[in-house]
């Protein structure tokens, strides 16, 4: 049996196969609630055969949003629009996840496909996003107001209350979106955080946010529900953060609770230079795994199927993210398994086209 095709448990969820649906923005949402949109996208995936279907980014609260069109999950009725997209990726057969993020200085910014760019005001559905500083991701980003500590404490309270909500509507795990320069990031990257409390300095107080929520995420979910935590491994600059310290940062996550880490990298800062290229974080998730001693999960234009596998085996991780390549080929799944020679299980109306 392959290792891609080989199932993965983690506390009391059993993963079919190691193929993941990579958490992606759908900026489509009206107040936060998810549609029939999110419902068609992430249950094509499921039907698909991955073995576990990620949400995108959802807010914790409202100024956590990216765009003004990012899903939430801040309140009930968001619990309640989520629960049949939960519902229908189960009866497929796979696990359905959520990541929950804030977006910090990030917040209140254009879509992608819009056609405006940089922060959007107030007037056009915008707000003041809150971040480590008072200092703008970007010269047409809007402009943060820093946290004190009782709005960190709030914070972490919204991770919490939307984590326990996240098991309500029916999600079997939950990932802490900790990476892409988004609120946490912005805490433990040295290139953004210039804070003097015992929120910034030292790496351990730069990752005190990050540890602090993941505890609050396990305290919430209980001792059931697999957590991740998606982290940056490197800022790509000179003088900002490194695997080296990702390492440290994995470790301090892992004693707070969170299972497996899940290795991305840059987003900190709009001038990073980043090598992409094929499997290109690979390299990451495998330094972060050995040092570490955590499980895993590698993304980043893994797009074919013995690069997957080779990913698995060769002790990068333990899981395959799947992104762009699952928006081209949502059946991506069941053509790996036909050629890795892995049975082939689409769903039964199906059957006659595989
Ligand atoms: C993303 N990505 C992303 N990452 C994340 O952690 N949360 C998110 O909500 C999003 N949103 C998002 C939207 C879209 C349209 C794309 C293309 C990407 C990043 C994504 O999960 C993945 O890490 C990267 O796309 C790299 O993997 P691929 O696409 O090369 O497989």
């Amino acid at each position: 049996m392959t290792m891609l095709f080989s199932p993965l448990t983690l506390r009391s969820v059993t993963l079919p196969n190691r193929i993941v649906v990579s958490p992606m923005c759908q900026y489509s949402a009206v107040d936060g609630l998810p549609d029939e949109w999110h419902l068609v996208h992430l249950g094509s995936r499921a039907v698909g055969g991955a073995g576990l279907v990620f949400t995108e980014a959802t807010a914790v609260e409202p100024r956590g949003r990216i765009s003004p069109q990012d899903t939430g999950l801040w309140s009930d009725a968001h619990v309640e629009a989520w629960r049949p997209i939960a519902e229908f990726v189960r009866s497929q057969g796979a696990v359905p996840g959520i990541q929950l993020g804030h977006a910090g200085f990030k917040g209140s910014t254009h879509r992608p496909f819009d056609e405006r760019r940089g922060g959007v005001p107030d007037e056009a559905g915008g707000w003041t996003p809150v971040g480590a500083g008072a200092e703008p991701f970007a010269p047409d980003y809007r402009t943060p107001e820093p946290l004190d500590e009782a709005g960190i404490r709030r914070i972490v309270e919204d991770f919490a209350s939307a984590a326990a909500r996240a098991v309500d509507a029916g999600f079997q795990v939950v990932e802490v979106h900790a990476g892409h320069g988004y609120l946490l990031h912005q805490f433990y990257s040295p290139l953004v955080n210039h804070r003097t409390d015992r929120y910034g300095g030292d790496l351990a107080n730069r990752i005190r946010l990050a540890v602090e929520v993941t505890g609050a995420v396990r305290a919430a979910v209980g001792e059931q529900v697999p957590v991740f935590v998606r982290i940056s491994a490197t800022d790509w600059m000179d003088g900002g953060w490194t695997v080296e310290d990702s390492a440290v940062l994995a470790r301090g996550l892992a004693a707070a609770g969170a299972d497996l880490i899940d290795v991305s990298s840059g987003g900190v800062v709009p001038s990073a230079t980043i090598p992409v290229g094929p499997g290109y974080q690979l390299p990451l998730a495998g330094t972060v795994r050995r040092k570490a001693d955590v499980p895993t999960g590698a993304v980043g234009l893994i797009t074919d199927a013995r690069q997957a596998e080779q990913a698995l085996t060769d002790g990068s991780a333990d899981l395959v993210l799947l992104g762009r390549e699952l928006l081209r080929d949502p059946y991506w799944p069941l053509h790996a398994a036909a050629q890795l020679g892995e049975a082939v299980r689409p769903p039964a109306q199906y059957a006659r086209a595989f």
